[in-house]
């Protein structure tokens, strides 16, 4: 899915970068360019930082191993 229409960014491209390291908008914008055009992307591109939101908590939690 793309989240960046100006800039051809994808889902999976942010969900990298955030797993990466990066922490904050600016972080997206220096890394990907997301949100560096129009800027209609940047409240769903900064959902998947820190989780703020249930994509972002879903990728941290999905990096746990959950033994059972
Ligand atoms: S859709 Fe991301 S800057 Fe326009």
């Amino acid at each position: 899915m793309f989240v960046c229409i100006c800039n051809a960014i994808t889902e999976r491209q942010i969900q990298d970068s955030v797993a990466a390291g990066a922490s904050s908008m600016n972080d997206l914008q220096a890394q990907l360019g997301v949100g560096t055009c129009c800027g209609c992307c940047k409240d769903l591109a900064s959902s998947y930082l820190s989780g703020n939101n249930a994509q972002g908590q879903n990728m941290v939690t999905a990096g746990i191993n959950v033994q059972g």
